[in-house]
């Protein structure tokens, strides 16, 4: 018999009060920053399920095959019975990794884990209707601040895919992999997924494609300022503009003020001025080599067991376990 069960790991009002002070803090700074995670309303969790579409985001669909072939390989390594998936969003790519630990026989539980509530149970009850016997415990969870790890009742492998890992920065990865380190155990393993680096121009049509999707996607979060700290930023007001920083070897999505401009966001109480030309970051997405992500792991912890890549060598997925 099939089995839902939610964790609302997040305090009432958590969210709420996380985004007031990143904005007040990423506002007020210089240069002025806003922090991804902000994107993902219901709006901005559609447009980023259509750039996943876009001919220019190779991403997901790169991670997608080396999924296809590397699931099997994964569920005989690791023989989880529960999988864990970090900022699990819409589930699709982690059926490949449910029907090869299925078809291994070792899986009972499914964890995904994301901050948005709508799009884990929707995702849980798809999860659901496909795989019986499969019980799913949804956390309703940041994994920047709680991880949500079931108690261990056989190996756990936890997942956390789409290069999402990209979106923090150097010491905030460090914080992390350390923290998701030490909740594990010995029998557990780590599957991530890395975005690789390649020519500057194909990244750069990933992140400002031709239809505007991008484009839509980055300026979404000024409609999240605008509903909920009453915000009047008008989205028109901004250009989309996407830049590889090749020392950082990562991707920036900012926002250009094509004007000077006053934003009023009274639920924080604050005032903020754009000048004409005036650059906010919104994102950086990380792209990395392997080296890099072996010494990364390593540093918190982890030893790297394989490491596969898609045929053209864009994206990378590794499963590592406890040092
Ligand atoms: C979901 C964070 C992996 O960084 O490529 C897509 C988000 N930003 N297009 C990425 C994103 C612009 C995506 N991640």
């Amino acid at each position: 018999m099939n089995q839902l069960h939610i964790e609302r790991c997040l305090p009432d009002g958590f969210l709420a009060a996380a985004l007031r002070a990143d904005a007040q803090a990423g506002l007020t700074a210089v240069p002025k920053t806003l922090p991804p995670k902000w994107f993902y309303d219901e709006r901005g969790s559609e447009l980023f399920e259509k750039i996943t579409l876009l001919p220019e985001y190779y991403p997901t669909r790169a991670e997608r095959s080396i999924l296809a072939a590397a699931a099997p390989g994964i569920a005989a390594a690791t023989g989880a019975s529960a999988l864990v998936e970090l900022g699990s969003g819409s589930s699709e790519k982690t059926r490949l990794l449910l029907d090869a630990l299925r078809d291994a026989g070792s899986l009972r539980s499914y964890v995904p884990v994301d901050v948005s509530e709508s799009a884990l149970i929707g995702a849980a009850h798809r999860v659901l209707a496909s795989y019986p016997g499969l019980t799913v415990n949804a956390v309703v969870s940041d994994f920047e601040a709680r991880l949500g790890l079931p108690a261990p009742d056989g190996p756990r492998l936890v997942a956390f895919l789409g290069s999402t890992i990209g979106n923090l920065l150097p010491p905030e990865r460090a914080a992390f992999l350390a923290r998701l380190r030490a909740g594990l155990r010995e029998d557990d393993a780590l599957l991530l997924g890395t975005d690789l680096v390649k020519d500057p121009a194909v990244l750069l049509d990933a992140y400002d494609d031709a239809a505007g999707v991008t484009a839509a996607f980055n300026k979404n979060v000024l409609a999240v300022l605008n509903a909920e700290l009453g915000a009047d930023f008008d989205p028109d007001a901004f250009d989309h503009m996407a830049v590889w920083d090749p020392q950082a070897e990562w991707i920036e999505m900012r926002l250009r003020s094509a004007e000077d401009q006053v934003v009023h966001l009274p639920g924080i109480g604050l005032t903020v001025q754009f000048g004409a030309g005036e650059q906010l970051r919104t994102e950086v997405s990380a792209k990395f080599r392997r080296d890099g992500v072996a010494a990364e792991l390593a540093a918190a912890g982890f030893a790297m067991r394989s490491w596969w890549t898609d045929e053209q060598g864009r994206f990378a997925l590794s499963l590592s376990v406890p040092a």
